[in-house]
């Protein structure tokens, strides 16, 4: 079964509401016509709700950058994955900037996606190693350990609603991507089979992965080549309407299911 793509633009602390909405309804028809490709934005919490309203009726979808694993309660700061669930169908947990600032931890992550997927929503779990873990080989035992402590307790049917983003951590806002054929051995190794071992083929097979780590419209052909690579967790270029239109165009015309 082919998967389809997912193009998810993770802007990080950029962007106002107003700007998030005037550049969600430009992108908008710019991307209207790749329907073999999921396209996914992920504003600031305090943009979700705009942007979510003015994406009304349109392909693109919403994700929350976070989502906490209690439905309430005395967590300062906290977004509970219950109060995002009106307005978004992704949120992307265990981002490296996430467990390097926010002490988001393999725990942590395991909540989250479980509190995600109960809400009905579906969770975009961040993986990735060092360039000291990566220089050391330990790349595909620690990416292993983090794909392995994420999904602990999640049902295979659950897994139907998860998507894995293999972002190394020395790739992300560098400029310094891994190669197509690098960020794909990778992916298979550490992730798909990891995923195959502790659930099915079947499991396995339908798993979206997603490469992330300065992704681009230059490199993004080389990534959507790669067998495993299901679409792209885009930082930096998601933030132009211009660069995100081409990756979805690009990942449309090499990989559309
Ligand atoms: P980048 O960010 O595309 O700017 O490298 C990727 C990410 O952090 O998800």
């Amino acid at each position: 079964m082919p998967r389809t793509p997912i193009i998810a633009g993770n802007w990080k602390m950029h962007k106002t509401p107003e700007e998030a909405v005037a550049f969600a309804q430009q992108l908008a028809p710019m991307v209207e016509p790749y329907d073999n490709v999921e396209r996914v934005v992920a504003p600031t919490f305090l943009a979700l709700g705009a942007v979510a309203a003015a994406l009304d009726g349109s392909p693109v979808k919403v994700a929350a950058q976070d989502g906490h694993w209690e439905t309430s309660g005395a967590y300062t700061s906290q977004v509970s994955a219950a109060m995002l669930q009106p307005f978004v169908d992704y949120v992307i947990i265990g981002h490296s900037e996430c467990r390097a600032y926010l002490n988001e931890t393999d725990e942590n992550v395991n909540k989250k996606a479980r509190a995600i997927l109960t809400c009905g929503l579906s969770p975009i779990i961040a993986v990735g190693e060092s360039l000291a873990q990566n220089e050391a080989g330990d790349t595909v035992d620690f990416v292993r350990g983090q794909v392995s402590a994420a999904l602990d307790g999640i049902s295979a049917d659950e897994m139907g609603r998860v998507v894995i983003a293999y972002e190394p951590i020395w790739a992300i806002g560098t400029g310094r991507s891994a190669s197509g054929e690098q960020a794909d051995a990778i992916i298979r190794s550490a992730v798909r089979d990891t995923v195959c071992a502790l659930y099915d083929d079947a499991v396995a097979d339908a798993l979206r992965i997603q490469y992330g780590g300065s992704v681009k419209p230059g490199n993004m052909e080389e990534f959507m080549t790669q067998p495993n690579i299901d679409g792209a967790l885009v930082g930096g270029a998601s933030l132009q309407s211009d660069d995100f239109a081409a990756l979805v165009e690009i990942a449309s015309r090499v990989k559309g299911a």
